[in-house]
């Protein structure tokens, strides 16, 4: 049985990206399944002092460890990875980079090599990125949330990673639900082996 994480992060309550993780999450019919929406978690900003905790993780109050942990468990825990996420800037929206910076823990998901190569301590784990752009998506040319998300899962040894475009959302308004049709049909080829 594959535990799935679907995490969203739009905060657009008519999210294409959303929208679209959701169909995924009843293709695959399992009950086996979490949803987690970064965009409602108050994530801490990374100061000084809250970097200095991360030196001495003893420090971290007891609230802060139970954040921290239970957001690393959920990734950790997870057999299969969902991240719905809109184009912002040619990146991701923040909520998925603070997402991540919570997930990943040298010596959990991760260690170095004595010269510094990262290997990642999770095995058989699957991903599946699900984009949304408002104008058009050129792969692997400028639009960098996918390169670096595949990059911090990679980090973690999760290589096996799909994706999932829905472009030209704001630049042809009137054809979104082709467009939503044209993606759902891809997710349904992915559902297909996802859990296996
Ligand atoms: C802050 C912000 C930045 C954006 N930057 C881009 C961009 O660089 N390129 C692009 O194609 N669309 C950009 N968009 C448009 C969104 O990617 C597009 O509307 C997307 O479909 C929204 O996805 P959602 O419905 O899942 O929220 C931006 C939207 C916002 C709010």
């Amino acid at each position: 049985m594959s535990k799935v994480l679907v995490i969203t992060s739009s905060p657009r309550s008519e999210a294409v990206s959303t929208y679209l993780a959701a169909e995924f999450a009843n293709m695959l019919k399992t009950d086996d399944i979490e949803f987690l929406d970064v965009s409602q978690i108050d994530f801490p900003i990374y100061d000084e002092k809250l970097l200095q905790k991360f030196e001495n993780l003893n420090s971290l109050s007891t609230q802060e460890s139970e954040f921290y942990d239970d957001i690393m468990n959920q990734f950790i825990e997870a057999d299969r990875l969902v991240f719905a996420f809109p184009n912002w800037n040619l990146i991701c929206p923040p909520s998925i980079v603070s997402f991540m910076l919570c997930a990943c823990r040298t010596g959990v998901t991760f260690k170095y090599s004595e010269t510094g190569e990262s290997i990642g301590l999770l095995e058989g784990k699957k991903a599946l990125i699900i984009l949304s752009c408002g104008g058009k998506y050129v792969e692997n040319e400028t639009f960098f949330g996918v390169s670096w998300l595949r990059g911090a899962l990679a980090l973690n040894g999760i290589t096996d990673v799909s994706e999932v475009v829905a472009d030209l959302i704001e630049v042809r308004r009137d054809e979104q639900e082709e467009i939503k049709q044209e993606a759902l049909e891809k997710l349904e080829e992915i559902a297909k082996t996802f859990l296996d």
